[in-house]
């Protein structure tokens, strides 16, 4: 039996009265990529962002329920948030890189937990440079501002910074929405590799990428989780009326 690196036991998410995640139990693979499919709204980035807890700094946002991870439920008020995000990492839809060098994108995390060891860190900013397909691009400029590189570049470095912080668990929301196919291609290659040290969450809107990538998809509509299962078997063969509506381009 494959283990689990996380784990959501009847998740319900709301937003002052509005529930927008209703009673989603899902059970993460390690190793594994999963992705979240779905129409807009259908609360796909609200499930994703509660997994290591980032909407509990939204105000009406209430999560009730159960998040497992490493042996304990973490939706529990004496979390620690900072330390948890350094296991559960995210990358967002848009780039954010920090206005600052290449270098320091991924250093300055690195040094807010802690670690100062000049060769220490060159060590880290080469690795997951390497990792995210970027070091050939910006390995003689590593000290220009990250806000010069291209859309898909920077996306690559927010991987690459998640990546430092040596996470288990990495959470993308459309992480290639805002790339064009070439530098998306780039990412998915990378995501690929990761897979083998990594668990991935993924949302995404793109149905190719999904099949191309994951190994298991959890089908949303309407804050609940429809249909769970080996990616294969959801593409070529779903159980649910309204996911085959879905995957082919019925509705969504
Ligand atoms: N900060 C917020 N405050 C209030 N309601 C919100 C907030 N964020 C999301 N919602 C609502 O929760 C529901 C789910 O939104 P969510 O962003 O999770 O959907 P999604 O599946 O990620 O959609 P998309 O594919 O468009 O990104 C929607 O009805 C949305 O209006
Ligand atoms: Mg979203």
């Amino acid at each position: 039996m494959s283990q689990i690196a996380l784990e959501t036991k009847q998740l319900n998410i709301f937003y002052g009265e509005h529930q927008a995640i209703k009673e989603v139990s899902l059970a993460f693979k390690k190793n594994e990529i999963t992705a979240l499919i779905g129409p807009s709204g259908c609360g796909k980035s609200t499930y994703l962002r509660s997994l290591n807890l980032i909407n509990r700094e939204i105000a009406n946002c209430r999560i009730e329920g159960e998040i497992w991870y490493s042996g304990r439920n973490i939706n529990t008020e004496k979390e620690d948030v900072f330390a948890l995000r350094k296991n559960i990492g995210m990358v967002f839809q848009r780039p954010n890189p920090f206005s600052r060098s290449i270098y320091d994108n991924i250093a300055f995390p690195l040094r807010r937990h802690g670690l100062t060891d000049k060769q220490r860190l060159d060590e880290i900013v080469e690795t997951t440079l390497k990792q995210a397909s970027l070091w050939q691009d910006v390995k003689d400029e590593l000290h220009k501002s990250a806000l010069a590189l291209s859309g898909g570049q920077q996306q690559r470095l927010c991987i690459a910074r998640a990546l430092a912080m040596k996470p288990d668990v990495l959470l993308m929301d459309e992480p290639t929405s805002a790339l064009d196919p070439i530098s998306s291609g780039a990412i998915e290659d990378v995501l690929a590799e990761l897979k083998e040290l990594y668990t991935i969450v993924i949302v995404t809107h793109n149905m190719q990428q999904a099949a191309r990538i994951s190994g298991e998809t959890a089908f949303f509509l309407s804050g609940q989780v429809i249909e769970y299962d080996r990616t294969s078997a959801i593409f070529r063969n779903p159980k649910e009326q309204k996911t085959e509506d879905y995957i082919s381009g019925r509705f969504g």
